[in-house]
């Protein structure tokens, strides 16, 4: 990790005149009923900007997946509204869902989950092209584009024809989630622990990619993560989530720096090195 430099030049930059491409009031996660109720995510309000890079910190059942979730429409908000690029978001009809994930997209934990293990990697890529409204392309077209998309996450996509994805290592795997981000372009993307299947080496190179993606194609990326030290490196902004509320927020340099809450003070505390290891003095 320490091989990471942190870019803060977008945190200079002011966040607030940027437009706003996802926003949540009060939004809010019930599961169950009566005794076995669960309030997993709790009236929460964000406001995610273009481009921006934003990580959602909180310890395990804190409520990060939930909300992951609900942010793409994989379930339903129980109360609060969710606004997508300023208007009340609508996925209320199979339509409008797809045309909804054609601008937001997740990369998960657990890369063997993404896919479909009985579509060999060239269909799970030319469906990729297919919801980009991309299915009548040459096939030479489609073709260029794979490749692209494979050789910019560092694999090569003729060796990948044919093989299914369980053929794959799980480094290559996340990989090959990236180079389907890469296809789909999405104004957002949200990135669910994306690295803790991998090794210290590929997790800085999978960083590093999706850091080139939002500046090539100015993503918004949510990052998900237990680990405070990662979302200090990697994001302009940085919401804390406890027991289903966001405790704490700011930009990444004033949450480490200058935490106020008890919680955050706490998930500093228990990376003991940080301030050794990410040499804050150099900030
Ligand atoms: N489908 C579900 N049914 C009931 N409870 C759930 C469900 N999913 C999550 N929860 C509960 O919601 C809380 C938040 O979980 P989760 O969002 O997975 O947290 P995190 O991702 O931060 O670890 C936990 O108490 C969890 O047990
Ligand atoms: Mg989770």
């Amino acid at each position: 990790m320490s091989e990471l430099v942190k870019n803060n030049e977008l945190v200079r930059e002011d966040l607030s005149k940027r437009p706003s491409v996802l926003r949540g009031d009060k939004v809010t996660k019930v599961f169950g009923y009566g005794n076995s109720k669960t309030i997993a995510v709790n009236q929460v309000d964000f406001n995610f900007r273009e481009r921006e890079v934003v990580s959602i910190v909180g310890e395990s059942g804190s409520g990060k997946t939930t909300l992951a979730k609900m942010l793409l429409g994989l379930i339903g908000v129980t109360d609060g509204v969710v606004y997508y690029k300023d208007a009340v978001r609508d996925i209320t009809s199979h339509k409008k869902k797809k045309e909804y994930w054609r601008g937001i997209q997740a990369v998960f934990q657990d890369p063997f989950s993404a896919f479909n293990i009985f579509s060999k990697i060239d269909s799970l890529l030319l469906d990729c092209i297919a919801l980009m409204g991309g299915k009548k392309l040459p096939p030479e077209k489609k073709y260029e584009m794979m490749s692209e998309a494979c050789s910019f996450v560092n694999l090569k996509y003729d060796e990948l024809t044919n093989k299914y994805p369980f053929e794959l290592s799980g480094g290559q795997m996340q990989r090959l989630m990236i180079a389907r981000v890469f296809l789909m372009t999405p104004k957002i993307l949200i990135a669910d622990e994306p690295t803790s299947m991998v090794d210290a080496c590929s997790r800085a190179t999978i960083l590093d990619m999706l850091m080139k993606l939002r500046d090539e194609v100015g993503m918004t990326i949510i990052f998900i993560t237990h680990d405070i030290g990662l979302a200090y490196y990697v994001s302009d902004t940085v919401y804390i989530m406890e027991r289903g509320k966001f405790v704490e927020v700011g930009t990444a340099e004033d949450i480490i720096l200058n935490p106020q809450a008890e919680y955050t003070k706490r998930l500093i505390s228990d990376v003991p090195k940080i301030h050794e290891e990410w040499d804050l003095s150099t900030v």
